[in-house]
């Protein structure tokens, strides 16, 4: 049985003040929860946040890390430093990182490879855009995503990671993949896993991301290859996000 992921990604947003106030009313909302939490501050926050969590039951995750483990790349943040300001996950191959900074496959497989290096688990977000979704590619896109990481980093490294299906087209639109369409790739990327290795891909987490909010998170994961969810604006709602950690755990009882 997999156990329900919920993963916040609060993307560019926050202060230390609002953090604070977000982070005390999810612990006071939140019974302990089934399902595995996870919060995701942009990188200046982790520390702070890391110690407003500590001996918590919510875990710690960064939106992004660096390639290379050390050395001369202004910027950066490497897994290494992720991991000792108490993170214990990190969002790879997100698509705004794909869009925005440029991130290829290839460069996605070594963050994946960095990130297991230094311990971290990968959230590795695949998906499809609008235009490759309407030209019914998505299969390939996400297949494409997949294989660069499984060639660098070999099946046995999905037995420590978890994968997020992000469609470019529901990020931030309001328009969520139906249940069904989300089962159908979800059930594609465990086939694919489990072609290689069939016990890994039973045993993969796989998320479905894009406009989950409370009043759709217990269809979305009610699916059965739907194991939680990998949530941007509803994370920055206190009562929005325990509700669909609530819907992640009944949605899978
Ligand atoms: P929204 O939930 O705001 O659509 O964002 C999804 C996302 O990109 C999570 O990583």
């Amino acid at each position: 049985m997999r156990r329900p992921v919920v993963a916040g990604n609060w993307k560019m947003h926050g202060s230390r003040a609002e953090n604070t106030r977000l982070i005390n009313a999810i612990l006071e909302a939140s019974d302990e929860p089934a399902c595995e939490v996870i919060v995701c501050p942009p990188a200046v926050y982790l520390w702070e946040i890391g110690r407003q969590l500590k001996d918590n039951r919510i875990a710690l995750g960064a939106q992004t890390l660096c390639a290379d483990s050390q050395g001369a790349f202004t910027g950066e943040v490497s897994g290494a430093m992720l991991k000792d300001v108490g993170a214990s996950h990190v969002i790879v191959g997100h698509s705004e990182r794909r869009a925005l900074y440029r991130e290829d496959d290839a460069l996605v497989a070594r963050k994946f490879v960095a990130a297991q290096a230094a311990g971290l688990l990968p959230i590795l977000c695949v998906g499809e855009t609008l235009e490759e979704w309407e030209r019914g590619d998505t299969e390939q896109v996400v297949a494409r995503q997949l294989d660069a990481v499984l060639a660098v980093a070999g099946v046995a490294s999905f037995g420590r990671a978890i994968v997020a299906y992000e469609p470019v087209w529901a990020i931030g639109t309001g328009k969520n993949a139906t249940p069904d369409q989300a089962q159908a790739v979800h059930a594609f990327i465990r086939a694919r896993i489990a072609a290689r290795d069939a016990m890994i891909g039973d045993g993969l987490r796989l998320l479905y991301g894009g406009s989950v909010k409370a009043a759709n998170a217990a269809e979305l994961f009610g699916q059965p290859d739907v194991d939680g969810g990998l949530v941007g604006g509803a994370s920055l709602k206190a009562d929005e996000f325990v509700r669909i950690c609530a819907a992640a755990t009944s949605g899978r009882a």
